[in-house]
């Protein structure tokens, strides 16, 4: 399946993705500078740059998205690390064929960029990874997969970050394979 991801951090997602051997056709990012664009750069994957302060809305810089995707022949898009919300005719335009990965057990710390930092603050002692299909619900689609992990005393933000992350490398393929084998049954029923 052809997969078009979308970065905004670090891109230990994306790399894990491709070190895996999916078919990372495109990626696209809000922040050109950011770790998730240097690496497709390096590896050869075409990048679409479409920082905010090139265009005059949300609307618009969605618009050249899907565009950039679909002239890649994208099939999948994979949110992985995404620090801004699809605006709703992205949503449409692939609607149920896009996925986020998202640092906690959903619902619990949903809706931001700080999922990690409040479950060391609420005192939970589990908390976890999600990939869920992204619908105009922020962070509230379906459930994929999830994956538990504990909280330790001694834990900071960064040493729990790390165990969620290494959570997502293992989870994130996995939802791929489920949507994969979902798409491929809808398109031989339909
Ligand atoms: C992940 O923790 C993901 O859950 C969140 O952003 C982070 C991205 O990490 N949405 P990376 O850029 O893939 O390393």
């Amino acid at each position: 399946m052809r997969l078009g991801v979308v970065v905004s951090g670090k891109g230990s997602n994306l790399r894990n993705l491709v070190e895996r051997g999916f078919n990372v056709v495109a990626v696209a990012t809000n922040r050109p500078t950011c770790g998730g664009a240097a690496f497709a750069r390096k590896r050869g994957i075409p990048l679409g740059e479409l920082s905010q302060r090139g265009f005059t809305s949300a609307e618009e810089r969605d618009a050249a998205m899907r565009d950039f995707f679909h002239a890649h022949g994208v099939e999948l898009v994979v949110d992985a690390g995404y620090d801004r919300i699809h605006s709703e005719p992205f949503v449409e335009a692939f609607s149920g064929r896009i996925v986020n990965v998202h640092p906690s057990l959903l619902p619990d710390f949903a809706g931001g960029m700080d999922a990690v930092e409040q479950a060391l603050q609420t005192g939970v002692k589990m908390t976890g990874a999600t990939v869920h299909v992204v619908t105009s619900d922020l962070d509230a689609g379906p459930i994929l997969v999830q994956e538990a992990v504990p909280v330790l005393e001694a834990d900071t933000v960064e040493s729990l970050r790390g165990r969620i992350h290494d959570a997502e490398h293992r989870i994130l393929p996995q939802a791929i394979r489920l949507m994969e084998a979902r798409l491929a049954k809808s398109s031989a029923v339909g």
